[in-house]
């Protein structure tokens, strides 16, 4: 299989799996491990997955072909699908500036990007590169009053109407794969520099000629001497805010007036707390299986949770999706909306904005196409009604 592909070979890429073989084989392994990998035993990982494939699309007979609708009202916006790119940090590891090839091939297909606190692209760059972009942001709490405040008054500044507070990533996850590839920060093990010079032109991507990138959107907090990839993690380390709690949410509610999001959602009465502080919606998420190991999947979660808060506010869900019959399984069980994950950093990896927007593109052909065949006009009508559970003894109903 050829390692890279340009923009016009995009369209021979047919599925999100033979995106994800070809970011394989393009990045060197501990940037592979970084992007693919899940904690410990990778146990909800997989289950992410398996809680997709047990459960079945139930189909109508003779309702006829059009192309279906699946424009979604989501927080006052209109999406043109019911997807938004979610918030991935280090992203420069995979391709240089691949914030900006992410933002900007979400804007062509009319769906959000949002970006992560630890970008390497700063906001305001984001802004003036694709001053269209719908940019949601992705907060981690900040020990620092002051800087958390400048944070959001930045993101403010550049337009951000929706930011997302991150509450499952306090302490890191178990991530092995990490410990093994570096034998202390930045410095990769002999085996893996070895491995780096066997993938030239992901050094040329992503290295030449300024190394690996700093987090843009911390850069003002940093000295000037340490405006770089290390000083940026060092800093973030020492930053995040561990003693997160309900009263810092109830704060950061009265502390930003547009659309308040908490990610990280897994139980309903979390889910119900969120509602009433006043939160605009939630994300169910595992934070992709790579937080806490043996955690609940995420669309099991969205089970439990839908029948509380639906309705009541946006309900988003991430981990997971890979196809477009996710999103249309997802969305029966509740969901608004859904996050996108590793699915197009594969292809921002494979192929920059060509890549990330061929992700992007066939989820949406195949949930146009999964739509057509279950008999389903509107991504409205998808409701538990619409599914064949066959293994659980969950009902999926309300
Ligand atoms: C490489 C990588 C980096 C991530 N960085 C962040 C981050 O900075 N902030 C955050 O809230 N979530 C982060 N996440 C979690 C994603 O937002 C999302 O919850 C997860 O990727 C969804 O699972 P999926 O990849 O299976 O779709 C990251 C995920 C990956 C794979």
């Amino acid at each position: 299989m050829r390692s890279f592909y340009r923009g016009r070979d995009m369209g021979r890429v047919h599925s999100i799996a033979e995106l994800t073989e070809l970011a394989r084989h393009r990045l060197p392994h501990f940037a592979w491990e970084y992007l693919s990998g899940g904690s410990e035993d990778e146990l909800t990982l997989a289950r992410n997955r398996a809680s997709f494939s047990e459960i079945h699309l139930h189909s109508r007979a003779l309702v006829p072909c059009h192309p279906p609708v699946i424009l979604r009202h989501l927080l006052g916006r209109e999406l043109a699908a019911p997807m938004l790119i979610g918030p991935t940090g280090y992203n420069g590891m995979l391709h240089r500036d691949a914030d900006l090839h992410l933002a900007r091939a979400a804007t062509a297909r009319g769906v959000p990007f949002c970006l992560s606190t630890v970008s390497n692209v700063s906001m305001e760059v984001i802004k003036a590169h694709v001053p269209e972009v719908d940019l949601w942001f992705q907060l981690y709490a900040m020990r620092d009053p002051d800087i958390q405040a400048s944070l959001l008054s930045r993101a403010q500044q550049v337009g951000v109407e929706t930011l997302l507070l991150t509450s499952d990533a306090m302490v890191l996850g178990n991530r092995e794969w990490d410990r093994r590839n570096f034998i202390r920060p930045r410095e990769l093990s002999l085996g893996n520099k070895l491995d780096v010079l066997r993938h030239p032109r992901w050094l040329h991507q992503v290295m030449w000629p300024n190394g690996l990138p700093s987090m843009g959107n911390l850069e003002p907090y940093l000295p000037p001497a340490e405006r770089n990839a290390l000083g940026s993690m060092k800093f973030i380390g020492e930053q995040m805010d561990t003693l997160l709690d309900w009263g810092m949410l109830a704060r950061l509610r009265d502390q930003w007036s547009g659309n308040l999001l908490l990610k990280g959602v897994l139980h309903p009465s979390d889910a119900e707390r969120a509602l009433a502080l006043g939160l605009d919606g939630v994300v169910v998420s595992n934070h992709g299986g790579r937080q806490l190991e043996g955690a609940i999947g995420s669309l099991d979660a969205l089970r439990l949770i839908a029948p509380v808060v639906k309705g009541k506010m946006a309900l988003l869900l991430d981990s997971g999706i890979r196809r477009g019959s996710d999103i249309a399984k997802a969305l029966a069980l509740g969901a608004d909306a859904v996050l996108l994950g590793r699915t197009t950093l594969y292809g921002v990896a494979v192929a920059a904005e060509q890549g990330a927007g061929r992700a992007l593109d066939l989820l949406r052909e195949e949930l146009t196409r999964t739509l057509n065949l279950m008999g389903c006009t509107d991504i409205q009508d998808l409701d538990p009604d619409c599914l064949a559970d066959l293994h659980s003894h969950f009902t999926g109903r309300g």
